[in-house]
């Protein structure tokens, strides 16, 4: 989406204009027609609602659209209105898109909430449909911000990077696992991150081997595609400020492995990659805003495919760490990777703080749904940031607990641990798994995002598909924290 400034709506300004609308404060400059349309319409205002009509203004017509707002205008109304109305207007034929801010009584903040909601609802991946018929296909280009307040383009161009960052996401989420694995993901990173500023390193399975990660690669060696450590370094921050880590999920496919899951859905394992597509995606929209912190974000990469040189239910691998794992289930591969990739994490970045992203387990979805990643921690203070930064965000997450009475339910007979727990308390026994890979002294929490990563239906500031869910979490919490 194209959005341009200009300092009222002038005479060339597009057919189609947005008016903003405060909950039972109808503007009062309506024409009797839209005024009664809207009444009758039962348009109150309530923040996504949207009342299209047309007025008549000299020799042209206007094509109007009162967008609620609600009562209180809050960030997430905003961006409500601001997604309602490009969800509207999407592919409805319209070019172009007036925002009449000045009519619209919203401040520079006010107005860049607005614009978020615009721009994240504005993003679709089209790039494999070459059958659409006109009507399908995006026509709305360009958003004309008219009359806002001073201050407004720097606080949009604050948000846009926020908003790169997310549809980077959404695009490594969308995309499917053909083209998307291990060695591509790492080049579409090295792609788009040009320019920025980061320092990418990239680990290949030599490297790996060489460090004992014999968990990441356990779960690799079933599949024709290389597993890789992708790490991407922001140094905005003091020289002497100690990074905070991000670590990532990123399995390009999970079939399950030898422990093969069913068929039917199975096709959903392609966004089985979504925390390290949110922490790719954070990094972005960190590096876009110069943010002033040292941030480092690693994505454990691999494919879990079961063939001939599969690893088998009962294996036991060794962890960079030194601890053994026997591995029961192959399809719960997820954590073997993050347990590996954050060793290495806190070893070559003493970090304080290590915060980890996965689609980690089903049970996640069974106890939360889609409205709440679980967090998972061993500090207060850290899970209260993290949770305040959700709230802020509009990425909620809700903490759960942890403790040696579950941390028991992984130990094996055969080696340190066993890679699941019983039937109960999956994504609990999940973050066990992976606080037994915590080193002394880290500050830790894990996000499992596996409800947040995709949606079914349109949500807040999403089509169905990918959500980009993490991203604005991820930056909140350096905002609130590493630049508070
Ligand atoms: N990637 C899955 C978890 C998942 C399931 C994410 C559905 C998103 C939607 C993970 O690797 C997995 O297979 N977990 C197993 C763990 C079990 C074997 C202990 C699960 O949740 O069933
Ligand atoms: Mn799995
Ligand atoms: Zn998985």
């Amino acid at each position: 989406m194209d959005i341009e400034f200009n300092d009222s709506l002038s005479a060339d300004a597009p057919r189609l204009v947005a008016r903003l609308v405060e909950q039972g404060k109808l503007p009062d400059d309506l024409p009797r027609a839209s005024k009664e349309g809207a009444e009758a319409s039962r348009f109150t205002g309530k923040a996504g609602q949207v009342f299209e009509t047309f007025v008549e203004q000299g020799d042209k017509v206007q094509r109007l659209a009162l967008v609620g707002m609600g009562k209180k205008k809050d960030h997430a109304a905003l961006e409500r209105a601001g997604s309602s109305l490009t969800a509207k207007f999407l592919t409805s034929g319209e070019k172009a898109l007036a925002i009449d801010v000045a009519a619209s009584g919203l401040d520079a903040d006010e107005t860049a909430a607005v614009l978020l909601g615009v721009r994240l609802r504005s993003w679709r991946w089209d790039e494999y449909r070459t059958k659409l018929k006109d009507e399908q296909k995006r026509s709305l280009k360009t958003v004309v911000v008219a009359g806002a307040p001073d201050g407004t383009e720097a606080k949009w161009d604050d948000a846009a990077a926020v908003a790169k960052g997310v549809e980077f996401t959404r695009e490594l989420v969308a995309e499917p696992a053909n083209v998307i694995y291990p060695q591509s993901f790492v080049e579409r990173c090295q792609k788009r991150f040009e320019g920025t500023g980061v320092e990418i390193q990239v680990l290949d399975e030599d490297e790996m081997r060489t460090l004992g990660m014999g968990a990441l690669l356990g779960v690799g060696q079933g599949s024709r595609r290389d597993s890789k450590l992708l790490v991407i370094k922001w140094n905005g921050g003091a020289a002497s400020a100690k990074p905070t880590v991000f670590v990532g999920k990123g399995v390009t496919f999970d079939t399950g492995g030898i422990s093969i899951k069913p068929a039917a859905g199975m096709e959903d394992m392609k966004w089985d990659m979504g925390g390290a597509g949110a922490v790719a995606g954070a990094m972005l929209a960190l590096a876009s805003r110069k943010a002033k912190a040292n941030v480092v974000g690693v994505c454990g990469l691999v494919e879990n495919m079961p063939d001939g040189n599969a690893q088998r239910p009962g294996d036991v691998v060794k962890t960079m760490s030194g601890q053994t794992v026997e591995v029961i289930n192959t399809d719960a591969e997820g954590r073997l990777v993050l347990g590996d990739a954050m060793t290495w994490a806190q070893r070559e970045f003493k970090p304080e703080t290590l915060i980890d992203l996965a689609t980690l387990t089903g049970a996640m979805i069974v106890a939360l749904g889609h409205e709440y990643a679980g967090l998972f921690s061993n500090d207060d203070k850290l899970s209260d940031k993290l949770t305040k930064a959700g709230t802020t965000s509009g990425d909620k997450v809700w903490r759960m607990p942890l403790g040696p009475a579950y941390d028991k339910l992984i130990d094996s007979p055969i080696a340190d641990m066993k890679n699941v727990g019983g039937r109960w308390a999956g994504s609990i026994t999940a973050a066990q798994y992976l606080q037994r890979f915590v080193e002394k002294g880290v500050n830790w929490a894990h996000l499992d995002i596996a409800g947040m990563a995709w949606a079914d239906k349109p949500g807040a500031t999403w089509d169905k598909g990918a959500t980009g869910y993490g991203v604005r979490l991820l930056d909140q919490f350096i905002r609130d924290t590493a630049e508070g």
